[in-house]
């Protein structure tokens, strides 16, 4: 058994972290069956080989979220750390083996910080003029460097170069917090950028989402109105001298190129002001002012804690049309979001215009109309001379279409090349099946997640909005960690959530926080005050993180969060019926003719979280337990008494209010199966269609399957008629559509204010189909995949199956395909894990030949009328079924 893919706090060798006691994990490879960890030792030395910790050997088969037992951390503080395992027989690796990992604390302490906010004031700066500042500084260094780091940070963004080298690869630096309470900061190490001699670092500033447009309400400056850099050069020369380069007054400053630059606008990019090479030591910058310090925040820095934004994917157009005499408009075959590179060539002061759409108007040119005041393009004027590419720097798009006018003459395919960005969680799942229109649904959900996991998971990339939406994001939220790693991602966002909490103790509907500004009180309520289903994501998203990764750091960090939103939501509930929603309702949002009452709906929602924190406070082995269940119990009673009949009728009578009462375990035992009959009989009187909205769609199918009704759920799921998942599809859809009639051959394009088709919500049905198709499931007792459920349950004419996960304990793969015969299983789990497998099966099943009960690592073999049962240790596994149909 050796240990491998060790991590600290989610990450692969973090640097420049701020959490005092950082938590290791590691998974254990082994080649033999059912193999266990019985115990670990983890050795942390310093820079300088000094043992820092040693754990000695810890009888134990914790493998993640091992809290770092070492002295308190300094700042800047290298530790590098090594595990060895002990197997199942007892036998130890080598710890000399383990090729050591390590994380580094960033500067912890505010007091360390001694550089200031800088930036330039550019007197004619408006809306529309908004040039990006470029400061920059040179210095010389007398001997070699032994190491350096550079801390940095913006209130906007930043893009940072050392002797003329891009420092890093991270996109929308420092991140998108509320800006307020907390700005991250990066650290770097430049050790390699720098030179014995003259050096130069120069950073440029965009607006971000600090004084850009974001969140509607054509509202830019929502947290200040100029972008400010601070960054502070920390350098150890070779005989042990320390050196330190921070932002000040002494630095340069000019505006060049960047023209404008906005999320949301675009950018607007004149290669006639270029500055050349203004990065380096020998420029000559005597045209330039000095920078200003500007007021900086109050904001605490901190450590920033979640994979950065990255370039992912280039896609290269796949055809052009020209629906206007020149007026090109190029499609890169999936609706996207980043940006595209422009390859063009042409005269001195040519200006071309990209704008960018997801769809097409029936005439082939560009659909706009669903961006709202997001303007979408960007501008590039040509320097000529040559051929020339263009990237923007601090803007990004949704789009699948790039209209590009203000050439000279026909262009290339290969003037535009799509560039795809999003934060750089791994992704960690993959499912694929017999049903091509149902694979292609599965890359639309993760086209989805790719689109709107940037910096923030947001519900839409492309409109004027891009916000944190806590509804779409909890109702997505175990899909969302099936396809990537989203535990720093998420980690990160509900320290987000919680900073936005209000004093009453209102979770928001968006986070980060969005101050309305200008007297736009109404926004701000819609944003600020947690709706029923969105403002519950403050415990809703935790708890998916719990039993997607195991971790309960994150409910103990979130308790009391999580306590103040049930006394606040008691408070708007007389008769324990949330009846008093404070700020919007948004109901069922973007149902299909199936309005459920909002109080019923609330008071669902209002009983299901309440429970959910009692289970957290027993976890936990807190006081309150006892008291929420009782709060839980009460809701539940006056839920039935106000709105359930003796015949298992809820008031509403839709999809969602069943699927809800259902899946949240609301209704006493006798009310339950009418209540399920009342949902079957509302499907079928739609012709076996779906209607339910945001808050409905994750539980529909789990609920459908959960009470035995397999072959309605997969009815739904493989539907191709409107409404359902694959109407899209069969009309090209590449990401999942905000509503289900965002476009119908009937009526086209339907309600342009509120048309998106990049919203991950829908696709939150991925989580059904790894686990009732793919067959690969969380089971809640023993979460974060120390016991894994395999349970595919073949339907829908699906005949073969295969899902991988890379869990937080090693990879997961259940690969099935029925014969003549029965079913053939591929079953592969990670050692020191155990899985229950349910083969469908109604004869004899046998493991790689063998009957079960000669096979190795096969325990507990029980034999159902359907369906074998067994439970597997660690290693790969081949069954297979005869039926004796
Ligand atoms: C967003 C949604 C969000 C909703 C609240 C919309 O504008 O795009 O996804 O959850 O508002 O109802």
């Amino acid at each position: 058994m050796k240990p491998a893919n060790l991590r600290c706090e989610f990450m692969t060798n973090p640097i420049g972290i701020d959490v005092t006691t950082p938590r290791l994990s590691w998974t254990v490879d082994s080649d033999v069956r059912g193999d266990f960890q019985v115990a670990y030792r983890i050795l942390a030395t310093s820079d300088g080989g000094e043992v820092l910790w040693d754990s000695e050997k810890v009888e134990s088969s914790q493998t993640t979220h091992v809290e770092y037992g070492g002295p308190s951390l300094a700042p800047r503080a290298r530790v590098y750390w090594r595990v060895a395992c002990w197997d199942a027989k007892g036998v130890a690796s080598d710890l000399d083996e383990c090729s050591p990992a390590f994380f580094e604390t960033g500067l912890l302490d505010e007091s360390l910080w001694n550089a200031e906010w800088i930036g330039l004031r550019n007197a004619g700066s408006n809306d529309m003029f908004r040039p990006s500042p470029h400061l920059r500084r040179v210095f010389g260094i007398a001997d070699p460097v032994a190491s350096a780091r550079l801390y940095i940070t913006a209130l906007g963004l930043y893009r940072v170069w050392i002797n003329g080298q891009l420092v890093g690869d991270d996109l929308f630096t420092p991140g998108w917090t509320d800006y307020d309470v907390r700005v991250p900061y990066q650290t770097y190490d430049v050790t390699g950028h720098l030179v014995q001699g003259e050096n130069c670092i120069g950073a440029v500033l965009g607006d971000g989402w600090y004084s850009g447009f974001v969140g509607g309400q054509r509202m830019r400056n929502r947290w200040g109105e100029l972008p400010e850099l601070r960054a502070q050069l920390e350098i150890t020369l070779e005989g042990g001298e320390n050196m330190f380069i921070s932002t000040d007054d002494s630095w340069q400053g000019a505006f060049g190129p960047i023209v404008v630059s906005d999320l949301l606008m675009g950018e607007d990019y004149d290669a006639r002001r270029q500055l050349g090479e203004w990065t380096t030591a020998n420029y000559d910058d005597s045209a330039w002012s000095m920078a200003r310090v500007l007021s900086g925040t109050n904001a605490t820095l901190v450590g920033k804690r979640n994979e950065p934004v990255r370039k992912a994917i280039e896609r290269v157009a796949v055809e052009m049309t020209e629906p206007v005499p020149g007026t090109y408009v190029f499609d890169l075959g999936q609706n996207m979001v980043g940006w595209a590179r422009l390859s063009v060539t042409g005269e001195e002061g040519d200006q071309i215009r990209l704008r960018h759409a997801e769809m097409l108007n029936p005439d082939g040119t560009i659909y706009t109309e669903n961006l709202r005041e997001a303007a979408c393009v960007d501008r590039y004027t040509l320097k000529g001379g040559g051929p020339e590419t263009y990237e923007p720097s601090f803007t990004f798009h949704g789009f699948r279409y790039v209209e590009v006018t203000g050439l000279r003459g026909k262009p290339a395919l290969e003037c535009i090349t799509g560039i795809v960005v999003h934060s750089d969680c791994e992704m960690t799942g993959s499912f694929e099946c017999s049903h091509e229109l149902i694979n292609q649904l599965q890359r639309n959900i993760q086209w989805g997640q790719r689109g709107n996991f940037l910096e923030v998971p947001t519900d839409c990339p492309q409109r004027d909005e891009r916000l944190g939406w806590m509804g779409d994001a909890q109702i997505f939220a175990r899909t969302a960690a099936f396809n990537m790693d989203a535990a720093a991602f998420l980690t990160k966002w509900m320290i987000d959530v919680r900073d936005a909490q209000s004093p009453e103790g209102a979770f928001p509907n968006v986070a980060p926080k969005i101050k309305a500004l200008g007297g736009h009180a109404g926004w701000e309520d819609a944003l600020g005050l947690g709706a029923p289903g969105w403002g519950d994501a403050g415990v809703i998203v935790p708890w998916q993180m719990y039993l997607c990764y195991g971790d309960t750091r994150q409910l103990e960090e979130g308790f009391d969060s999580m306590l103040r939103w049930v006394n606040f939501v008691e408070q708007c509930s007389p008769g324990l019926l949330w009846t008093d929603v404070k700020g919007w309702n948004f109901g069922d949002w973007l149902s299909i003719n199936a309005d459920s009452p909002g109080e019923v709906l609330a008071t669902q929602y209002f009983a299901y979280t309440t429970a959910l924190v009692a289970r957290i406070a027993r976890l936990l082995g807190r006081d309150e337990a006892e008291e929420l269940e009782d709060l839980g119990g009460r809701i539940r009673e006056a839920f039935n008494k106000a709105y359930v009949s003796a015949d298992g009728k809820i008031k509403g009578e839709t999809q969602t209010i069943y699927v809800l009462a259902l899946q949240f375990d609301l209704l006493p035992d006798e009310l339950r199966i009418l209540a399920f009959e009342h949902l079957i009989r509302d499907i079928e009187s739609k012709e076996w269609h779906l209607s339910t909205g945001f808050l409905g769609v994750t539980h529909l199918l789990p609920v459908l399957s959960r009470f035995g009704r397999f072959d309605v759920a997969y009815r739904l799921l493989t539907n191709e008629t409107y409404p359902s998942w694959l109407y899209p599809i069969r009309h090209g859809a590449t990401t999942i559509w905000e509503r289900w009639d965002g476009w119908t051959e009937e009526k086209g394009f339907q309600s342009p204010g509120m048309n998106s088709f990049n919203h991950y919500a829908y696709g939150s049905v991925g989580e059904w189909m790894y686990a009732n198709v793919g067959g690969i499931d969380i089971y809640d007792e023993r979460p974060g995949y120390e016991q894994i459920l395999i349970k595919p349950v073949p339907g829908g004419g699906i005949t073969s199956a295969k899902a991988t996960y890379d869990s937080i304990k090693g990879k997961i793969e259940c690969d099935w395909s029925l014969n003549d015969t029965g079913i053939v299983m591929k079953v592969s789990i990670p050692a020191n894990t155990k899985a229950t497998v349910m083969i469908p099966s109604t004869g004899p099943v046998t493991e790689s030949g063998k009957d079960l009960s000669e096979a190795d690592g096969v325990h507990s073999v029980v034999q159902g009328e359907n369906v074998t049962a067994i439970e597997i240790g660690g290693g790969r596994y081949e069954f297979a079924s005869t039926s004796t149909d």
